[in-house]
């Protein structure tokens, strides 16, 4: 999969792609993710990328001609139908259901806002979708973007390894993954539960099926359709 990502701090980026499982995709070929500098396209003789808003308010707004000149170099990388996302509080929700989706596409743009956010008419020009990781406010958009890669990347074939992993990963089928315990069988008096050493498979999926079960409708009913507790 081919990302192309413009912000004015790849090198807070750089370390968590070249680790694990997204360095060694890298490494793969499976994934291939190049930077465009904002900064490095601003004409203005300082690199200013920012300034103040029209109308007052508070913060810095990035301005529009670095992005949109990166958006340009970035694009020449990329087929005219790749689509734009902009990482934003403002925009649709990240689930796996949205990563999945963007595996498929198999090139992607991302925009990583910063300070207050960029001007409108970036949006309105270069952007063809806006993705929130959540329902609050982060100081830029480079952890959205590294969620958005990591989650996506673990649908691109060869990236997880093993191809049946999603199965029962959480969110699949609804609910969210059942304990998973390893070796030793007893750590310190703590054993594993008895069933999972029995080489039972029917028993053990039957056990699987009733910890996710129970798992979910304690932490996310809404999975299963039924109303969440109040927080307390
Ligand atoms: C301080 S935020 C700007 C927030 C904007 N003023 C607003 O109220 O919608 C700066 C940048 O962080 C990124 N960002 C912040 N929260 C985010 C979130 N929940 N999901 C994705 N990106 C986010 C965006 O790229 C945004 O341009």
């Amino acid at each position: 999969m081919k990302i192309s990502i413009l912000t004015l701090f790849p090198e807070a980026m750089q370390p968590y792609l070249d680790s694990s499982i997204l360095g060694r995709a890298e490494r793969a070929g499976l994934l291939d993710v190049a930077f465009y500098p904002i900064r490095d396209y601003s004409l203005d003789k300082h690199k200013k990328t920012d300034d103040y808003p029209f109308g007052g308010g508070a913060g810095l707004v990035m301005t529009p001609q670095p992005v949109f000149d990166a958006m340009a170099a970035a694009r020449q990388r990329h087929r005219p139908s790749c689509k734009v996302i902009y990482l934003s509080p403002q925009g649709r929700r990240l689930d796996n259901r949205l990563a999945r989706q963007l595996a498929g596409e198999e090139e992607l743009i991302l925009l990583c806002g910063h300070y207050e956010g960029i001007d409108q008419r970036i949006v309105d020009q270069l952007v063809d979708m806006e993705v929130s990781i959540g329902d609050y406010v982060l100081t830029g958009g480079e952890l959205a973007a590294l969620v958005l890669v990591d989650s996506v990347s673990r649908f691109v074939p060869g990236v997880v390894g093993n191809e049946n992993v999603h199965e029962d990963e959480s969110f699949e089928d609804g609910l969210l993954e059942y304990p998973q315990y390893t070796r030793p069988a007893d750590f310190r008096g703590f054993a594993v539960p008895e069933v999972l050493l029995s080489g039972h498979h029917a028993h053990i999926e039957a056990w699987h099926k009733e910890k996710a079960l129970e798992k979910t409708r304690a932490v996310r009913p809404d999975l299963l359709g039924e109303e969440q507790k109040p927080e307390v």
